[in-house]
């Protein structure tokens, strides 16, 4: 015998332990058994929305949904405070955007994914596979895996569904012959790393792992092996969040308060902090400290609203009448959540310098308090 178990009396407090494991297996079992009806529920869904692809070859590659979607200005403003007020600054939509039209759109624009990345299952053996194993384990898991550049309890694949292989939730496929691109948050020619490093100051609230990171690395291989055959360059139809037409009322706090009660209070809780069990972040955080900072690109009201509206509830992605994806993205992004790591120690000029937008509440006043203080 190499090594013995040390004779060992259970004291009650390791009992009451065992007890409490036990209740947790049971939670765990629960949240199984409801994310493989979940899963099956999606797939079925999938499975449908590529046979209409199929039927809908014919139609013309730049869908007319997306572009009638395109929203033709920003919302005048948006009004996080009170539907009175909203009702006094409501502006008429354009005919062409109105939330009829796009609504009866959407199902269309959802089954134009015309790129099938390789099957999940396909992942070369070798030295490459590996290095786009671990890439994919970093994108499941990312805050155990990639523990040290994470600052939340968020994985990459709670905003890019099914391991990033969604359509219209920014797939990995789509993003990856984007790139280098000029993007005007950092006002410099990025290259795809670069990129991926912007998603673990923001979106996971971390820190930048090192150019040439290992995590970096993995990452950037398993995009570019999700991407193998698309063409470089050319926006794919289904790539990034879709844009939602603008809706008819500025969109409102009070209503998306109802719409998330309603809708999503059940997975992500009536706080928003989502679902823990044990250390498993179930469902995930939509505000709060350990969600996505205000620097992250879901904090801009018209991203989450295209998220929202293509893939929530799970599940049950474009359900959602327009109004209410951009309401309840209004009452989400109402709520504190980390501080910008830009922030310059004064929110009025941190606004001005990076969120200068209609789509950004950082620095608004809701409820009588100034958004931007930062979750502790
Ligand atoms: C809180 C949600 C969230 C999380 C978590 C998140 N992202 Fe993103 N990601 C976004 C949003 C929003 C965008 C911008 C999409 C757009 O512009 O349409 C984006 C964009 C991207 C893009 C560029 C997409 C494109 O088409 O140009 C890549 C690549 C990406 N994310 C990778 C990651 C990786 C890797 C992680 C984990 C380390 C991650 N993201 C975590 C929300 C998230
Ligand atoms: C059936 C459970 C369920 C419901 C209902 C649901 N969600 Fe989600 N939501 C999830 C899960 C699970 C994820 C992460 C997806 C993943 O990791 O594959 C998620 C991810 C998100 C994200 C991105 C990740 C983050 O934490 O910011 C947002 C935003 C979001 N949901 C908003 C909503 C909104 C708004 C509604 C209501 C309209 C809603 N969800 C309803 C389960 C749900």
């Amino acid at each position: 015998m190499d090594y013995q178990r040390p004779n060992h009396v259970e004291t009650p407090e390791e009992q009451a332990r065992v007890q409490h494991s036990e209740w947790q297996y049971l939670k765990i079992f629960v949240v199984v058994v409801v994310a493989i009806v979940l899963m099956a529920a999606i797939s079925f869904g999938m499975q449908v929305n590529k046979s209409m692809g199929e039927l809908a070859s014919e139609r013309p590659a730049a869908a007319p949904a997306q572009t009638a979607q395109k929203p033709a200005t920003a919302p005048a403003s948006l009004n996080p405070v009170s539907a009175t007020a909203a009702a006094d600054t409501a502006q008429p939509a354009p005919a062409a955007a109105t939330p009829a039209t796009s609504a009866a759109k959407a199902p269309a624009a959802a089954s134009t994914a015309a790129f099938a990345p390789p099957a999940a299952d396909a992942i070369p053996e070798g030295p490459m596979g590996d290095v786009i194993r671990r890439g994919e384990q970093i994108f499941l898991h990312t805050s155990t895996q990639a523990k040290a550049f994470v600052g939340n309890t968020l994985n990459c694949v709670n905003c890019h569904l099914d391991a990033g292989r969604a359509a219209h939730s920014a797939p990995l496929w789509g993003a990856y012959t984007q790139y280098p691109a000029y993007r005007s948050k950092t006002k410099s020619v990025d290259t795809f790393s670069e990129r991926l490093r912007g998603c673990f100051m923001y979106s996971m609230n971390g820190k930048a792992p090192p150019h040439g990171d290992e995590v970096l690395v993995a990452l950037e291989a398993y995009a570019y092996w999700m991407a193998k055959g698309a063409p470089v360059g050319e926006k794919l139809p289904g790539a990034s969040y879709p844009k939602v037409a603008k809706p008819a009322q500025v969109p409102d706090y009070a209503r998306g308060q109802k719409v998330f009660n309603a809708q999503c209070a059940l997975c992500h809780g009536d706080d928003g902090q989502g679902q823990r069990s044990g250390d498993v972040q179930v469902f995930p955080p939509l505000w709060g400290k350990q969600s996505y900072n205000w620097g992250a690109g879901m904090h801009e009201v018209d991203k989450a609203t295209g998220f929202i509206k293509a893939n929530m509830p799970l599940g049950k992605g474009n359900t959602l009448s327009d109004q209410d994806a951009w309401d309840v993205a209004t009452y989400i992004n109402s709520h504190e959540r980390p501080q910008d790591p830009r922030f310059t120690g004064n929110i009025a000029d941190t606004r001005k310098r990076f969120h200068d937008s209609d789509f950004s509440l950082y620095g608004q006043t809701v409820n009588g308090q100034q958004l931007g203080q930062g979750a502790k």
